[in-house]
């Protein structure tokens, strides 16, 4: 009656091979989700003993077993067998070593794939209620920087050239802003996650009595999965679920490539703390920003794993296919990766100091205050054309003369519009070029100091 798989039944003339046992397994990761195969397990006992599938007694046996099993697997002592191919088989088969003909019944009105869709399911749901928290952290540390640097002006780049000038918090409220898209996109991703594939069974569902609203309700799930063949072929959570990591790996790439520049010699914008560096073996005055290095890195692994879901499921027919097996090192790796970047990123942003002394000593360099300038005209009713025209010639002269445009006197500026007077001085530098800002959204002190407010309420 035993035989070495619970999958493998009388039909068989032969013993699997063993390279063939080797190259199909999947214990050796999908072992990770031996917390929702049990819990899965469980609501669907008890679902079955409510049908009056299996009795009250076989429900509680199955349950007080799977629990010991739980137990087991989490001191260390339970032996995974690659022979028994995935963690449902090696959960059933113990279940069954123990409980004879009660074990054999747990998998009645139920497939491995509607198990392995669901265990995946619940598996994700917690892995994106954790990174929802990491994010949040973040968030939090980049917020409490806006106490931190408040008023303190920065200059803001683009084509990665100095552009305009803004305020510290207002880089850094950019950052929540991005992981809070982040956030929200999990938070979506999560409702289509959190559906019950159990009950769906091999594909087409099961002639047996089941009812699905009853294991889907103890699982927590919000609804079900309506069609059994969608269900047994489904791995579009996962893909939304790496997409959405994709974009957090891709922020955080963009932020440590930020950082990585800005703690250069030739930036010297920012001191990372020194945890969170490391040396040298040959040159003993480096102090290395390894970890944005990793954290840029570790984005291409992520983006990968996107990529192995997208081409795994490319081209698979309705419904179940064995292809399908090889989602989970891709998903696991992701979320790996995204947590353990996101679990350092957050203390980093809190530990690094900005560089005052040498921000402040070159605000003056690169004409932040050109385009507030073009703008004074365009308020004197200049057109905006002629007024960026104008103010590009101002440019010209001042990098001749090698001075600021609050450097130039005021002969050179009517040389340029007759009409101009004394007060252009009352907007230039770059202290008057952010009090000018009026815009929503944009880096004027009075909106950053209530933004500030906003992130505060939000996060609190
Ligand atoms: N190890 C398989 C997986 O992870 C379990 C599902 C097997 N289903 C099947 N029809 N062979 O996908």
């Amino acid at each position: 009656m035993s035989s070495s798989s619970p999958s493998r039944s009388g039909a068989f003339d032969a013993a699997v091979d063993k390279r063939v046992e080797k190259f199909t397994e999947s214990i050796s990761f999908d072992h990770r989700m031996y917390q929702q195969d049990i819990r899965g397990s469980i609501a669907h006992a008890q679902m079955l003993a409510d049908q009056k599938i299996l009795t009250a007694d076989e429900a509680q046996q199955i349950e007080a077993t799977l629990t010991d099993i739980k137990g087991e697997i989490e001191s260390g002592k339970f032996q995974f067998r690659q022979e028994l191919e995935d963690i449902h088989m090696n959960i059933e088969q113990v279940l069954i070593d123990r409980l004879g003909d009660v074990g054999r019944k747990l998998h009645t009105g139920r497939s491995r794939n509607d198990q392995c869709s669901t265990d995946a399911r619940l598996w994700v749901r917690d892995a994106i209620d954790r990174l929802d928290g990491l994010l949040a952290d973040l968030q939090a540390a980049f917020l409490s920087r806006c106490e931190l640097d408040a008023g303190v002006i920065i200059p803001a780049y683009t084509h990665l050239q100095r552009a305009q000038p803004v305020l510290a918090p207002h880089y850094w409220l950019a950052y929540c802003e991005k992981y809070q898209r982040d956030r929200d996109r999990l938070a979506d991703c999560r409702r289509r996650v959190n559906l019950c594939s159990l009950g769906t069974a091999a594909l087409a569902g099961t002639t047996l009595p089941i009812d699905r609203e009853n294991s889907a309700k103890r699982l927590g799930f919000e609804g079900l999965v309506a069609n059994s063949l969608d269900s047994s072929s489904d791995r579009d959570y996962l893909l939304e679920t790496v997409f959405c990591l994709s974009t957090i790996a891709i922020h955080l790439s963009g932020w440590a490539e930020e950082w990585i520049l800005w703690s250069t010699v030739e930036f010297d914008f920012i001191q990372l703390p020194h945890e969170f560096c490391t040396g040298s073996s040959i040159m003993p005055q480096k102090i290395n920003p390894d970890v944005l290095e990793l954290t840029r890195g570790k984005t291409a692994r992520v983006v990968g794993s996107l990529q192995t879901l997208l081409m795994l499921t490319k081209g698979l027919p309705l419904a179940y296919n064995r292809d399908l097996q090889e989602d989970k090192p891709p998903l696991f790796d992701a979320v790996d990766t995204v947590e353990s970047c996101l679990e350092v990123a957050a203390p980093l942003v809190e530990g690094a100091r900005l560089k005052l002394d040498s921000i402040a000593a070159r605000l003056d360099r690169g004409f932040l205050d050109a385009t507030t300038l073009m703008e004074y005209l365009i308020k004197r009713g200049l057109p905006q054309r002629t007024a960026h025209h104008l103010i590009g010639g101002l440019v010209k002269l001042a990098t001749e003369k090698s001075v600021t445009l609050s450097q130039l006197p005021l002969e050179d500026f009517q040389s340029f519009d007759s009409s101009l007077d004394e007060s252009v001085y009352d907007i230039l530098g770059v202290d008057k070029a952010v009090e000018a800002f009026q815009s929503v959204g944009s880096t004027a002190p009075a909106m950053v100091a209530s933004q500030v407010d906003l992130w505060k309420k939000r996060l609190s």
